[in-house]
């Protein structure tokens, strides 16, 4: 295989990129939680302020060619009129040397040409919004080195939607102007249809170096008929120092440097947002220029900096391991958890691939606030209480909803949404060991979807989702799959309103099994759970069993979804796995994963379910809405499904089976196996899905970076492989590896306890623990190797000792 284009650097926390012309744009995000942006390895990518929807600030141009563009650019251009970049993009000039790297929060490019090293460095600024273009010029040539440094970006009409419909009006309500007090471009976007044109914030493009020309209008900034690769007005040495009322924006900025031998210099560019442009616009004015004051100041630029990674650094300390895996490492110390925090913040909304405008699906981010719990309670707990008021009062929960761009939510009645805000719950309240937070009064919504009615505590919320589901049992006693269940593909087996999940009725006994746990320690009775877990089992036990393998469900004929006697579709792998977390059918669950590992196994992960139905025109192909076979709900590799099998094989304690599953679908891993080429995704990021073997191009990644994976992975990897899980109890310790380890360590923070938990594994096996010590006091193990609150409180730190066998 050819050399891969990449190297990771742990010692970092780094990837370090020496080819750019990937498949994809390999991205990195950049945030400080209200201002975000996200850039490629070859400088391509956009910054939007609060919502990509509302306030998209950059363009980038999804799905057309030139690919990946545009981006955060600086042009250098020497004396001899010869034009090149930091980054790959925009202008592809050949150059002696080149390298780009992501880490946690920041983006750098460094390219070398004739003696000159320049290096972009890209983060927002904690303090400020503000992306930070931190350039530092060296020269190494033995000659004095003189250029024109230009910095671009083009810019956006703020609304996704109405610019890609309506841009051809819309962009007479533009306006960027060059202030010569501020000594930066402003921009603002004056279209009176912004839903929230009060907020509608003034952007600045400046910088600390000095101003020698400007350019506001993109098309004259690139002449006619080109485009960024090759902007005339750079070509010329000078920008034209346009403003612009109307038309197509952007922000370019010129300085002349002038460097000695050996001599280097730093110059900053500042692309950032102040609120109220419309509103109060001298306001936001001088907004602008207390945030350029204090960015110009000598340092700021470097305590910024210092302040982004401080951030990162406690985020990621809240739990890191020493595993005789390095791939494993890499991913559960770094790479996975910033992966978590980006689907915390983004959903499935954007990235190079999703365009910024799908807001935040309610299932999906229970889930992704899951592995938000162990590292940032409070951050989950606000979202759970957001996600309860977006609950009806029958129940059930809308699906789709736009927070922060203030839309009116989408409400078609799925199956499970409600379900999933019990598994939040439950980990917050074994991660904090406070249940407090399930007393909170939140609103249901109106059938309207807009006006709050009444209120219940969060508790009560999780009540009313029970009923719902309980409301809506199908002929044979299994939830109903109304529009559908997690698989949102799911919904043409049970049109006429007849067909059953029997995974939701495996998520709903586990949903029941937390709730009674929930409610035992809220001093209440937990009978009414244990009777309806009980009804939930029993029909699983009379209808789910196919011989070899449990069912997914029963259409609205109450044919089978998912048995053998099927041609399409026979076997599906959540019913497998889930059957084990919900600890249901336990005399099948050993054969039923058997199966699932025989059947859907590709080696580079399990497939969602096998064979795929044939694609259009043929007729089954309404059956899964005329997805092709082999991708994602259709016999694709879906990830997140994986997860669930990891943890099933996990949970029962086959560790070597788990970790197969586990190491099989790292990105990192699977290029390794197939190459860049056929992957197209980024090697520390998850996918969505990948292309099944009933697709020519198996192992192709798709919709990569905002997953569900990225947190059930999280999770799945800290808490059920290397087993160090929260319970209502105290944290267990119940790791689940490879029986050739020899032990690993986990530095993990559980209830204001910083814990060394140092697990040896003397006898290779692959699952239990024989002995626990805690600063040394051994552990009885008759109820569970649970570190319970008694031997941590008021310890700051404690080491503790896990011996396997
Ligand atoms: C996508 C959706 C998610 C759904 C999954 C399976 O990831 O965002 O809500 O559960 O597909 O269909």
């Amino acid at each position: 295989m050819d050399k891969l284009p990449y190297e990771f650097h742990d010692d970092r926390r780094e990837i370090r990129f020496d080819r750019f012309d990937l498949p994809a744009p390999w991205i990195n995000y950049l945030s400080n939680g209200r201002m975000h942006a996200f850039v490629s390895q070859a400088g391509g990518g956009m910054s939007w302020w609060l919502s990509p929807m509302m306030f998209r600030l950059t363009r980038y141009r999804f799905y057309n060619m030139p690919i990946d563009s545009p981006g955060f650019y600086v042009y250098l251009r020497m004396t001899d009129g010869t034009v090149w970049s930091p980054s790959f993009r925009p202008c592809e000039t050949p150059v002696d040397f080149r390298e780009a790297s992501h880490a946690p929060g920041y983006s750098a490019f460094t390219a070398k040409k004739d003696g000159l090293t320049a290096t972009l460095k890209l983060f927002m600024a904690q303090d400020y919004d503000t992306l930070v273009w931190d350039l530092k010029l060296t020269n190494e040539s033995g000659e004095e080195i003189s250029c024109d440094v230009f910095a671009y970006v083009e810019l956006s009409q703020f609304l996704a939607r109405e610019e890609n419909i309506l841009g051809y009006y819309l962009k007479w309500n533009t306006r960027a102007v060059f202030d010569e007090e501020l000594q930066a471009i402003t921009y603002a976007y004056t279209a009176w249809m912004h839903p929230r044109k009060d907020e509608s914030p003034l952007v600045t493009f400046a910088s600390d170096a000095k101003i020698s020309s400007f350019c506001c209008n993109r098309d004259l900034f690139c002449g006619n008929y080109r485009d960024e690769r090759n902007p005339v007005e750079v070509q010329n040495g000078r920008l034209s120092n346009t403003n612009l009322q109307g038309g197509e924006p952007c922000g370019a900025l010129h300085t002349h440097v002038s460097l000695g031998k050996n001599e280097a210099k730093q110059l900053h560019f500042f692309l950032g947002v102040t609120e109220g442009a419309l509103s109060d616009y001298d306001k936001a004015i001088a907004g602008a220029k207390e945030t350029l004051t204090a960015l110009r100041k000598e340092g700021a630029v470097a305590g910024q900096f210092a302040k982004l990674q401080s951030w990162w650094a406690d985020h990621l300390a809240v739990y890191q391991c020493d595993l005789p895996d390095e791939d494993a490492q890499r991913m559960i110390n770094t790479w996975n958890p910033l992966q978590s925090v980006q689907t915390a913040r983004y959903s499935r909304s954007i990235s190079s691939d999703a365009s910024g405008v799908r807001g935040i699906g309610f299932r999906d981010t229970a889930q992704d606030m899951l592995a938000q719990v162990y590292r940032k309670p409070e951050w989950a707990t606000e979202m759970l209480w957001y996600l309860a008021s977006q609950q009806l009062e029958d129940g059930h929960a809308i699906h789709t909803a736009w927070p922060e761009e203030k839309r009116p939510p989408q409400d078609i009645t799925r199956s499970d949404d409600h379900i999933w805000m019990v598994y939040l719950a439950y980990a917050i309240a074994a991660e904090t060991g406070d249940l407090r937070f399930l007393d909170k009064e939140i609103p249901f919504l109106e059938t309207d979807l807009v006006t709050p009615v009444g209120s219940a505590t969060l508790w009560e919320h999780m009540l009313r989702g029970v009923d719902f589901t309980e409301k809506h049992l199908g002929e044979h006693g299994l939830p109903l799959i109304l529009f559908s269940d997690w698989n949102d593909h799911l919904g043409p087996f049970g049109r006429k309103g007849k067909g059953e999940s029997i995974m939701v009725s495996q998520q709903h006994i586990l949903a029941l099994r937390q709730l009674a746990e929930l409610a035992e320690a809220r001093g209440e009775r937990a009978e009414a759970f244990d009777r309806l877990i009980e009804k939930q089992e029993k029909a699983l036990e009379q209808f789910a069993w196919d011989g070899e393998w449990f069912l997914r469900g029963l259409d609205d004929e109450a044919k089978p979804i998912g048995a053998h006697t099927q041609s399409h579709a026979r076997i599906w792998l959540n019913a497998q796995s889930w059957m084990v977390i919900a600890d249901a059918c336990r005399e099948h669950q050993l054969e039923a994963m058997d199966s699932a590992a025989r059947e859907l196994d590709t080696g580079m992960g399990l497939l969602l379910n096998t064979p795929g139905y044939p694609g259009w025109p043929s007729k089954e192909a309404a059956m899964v809405n005329g997805l092709p076979a082999g991708y994602s709900e259709n016999g694709g590799v879906f990830c997140q499904a994986n997860c669930w099998a990891i943890m099933a094989e996990a949970l029962l304690g086959r560790g070597d089976r788990a970790w197969k599953y586990y190491k099989q679908i790292m990105p990192n891993e699977v290029i390794k196996k197939v190459g860049v080429e056929r992957y197209h995704a980024e090697a520390y990021a998850y996918c969505s899905t990948m292309l099944g073997k009933d697709n020519e191009k198996f192992g192709w990644g798709c919709v990569s970076q905002v997953t569900g994976t990225a947190a059930w992975m999280d999770v799945v990897a800290t808490q059920y492989l290397l087993g160090i899980r929260p319970t209502l109890k105290g944290l267990l310790i119940d790791p689940s590896i490879p029986a050739e380890w020899d032990g690993f360590t986990v530095e993990r923070s559980f209830r204001g306890c910083h814990l060394t938990i140092r697990v040896e594994n003397p006898d290779h096996v692959q699952h239990g623990v024989k002995e626990l010590s805690v600063d040394g006091r051994t552990l009885d193990l008759a109820r569970g190797a649970i570190i319970t609150d008694d031997r941590i409180t008021n310890c700051q730190s404690a080491i503790v000792h896990v011996t396997m066998g």
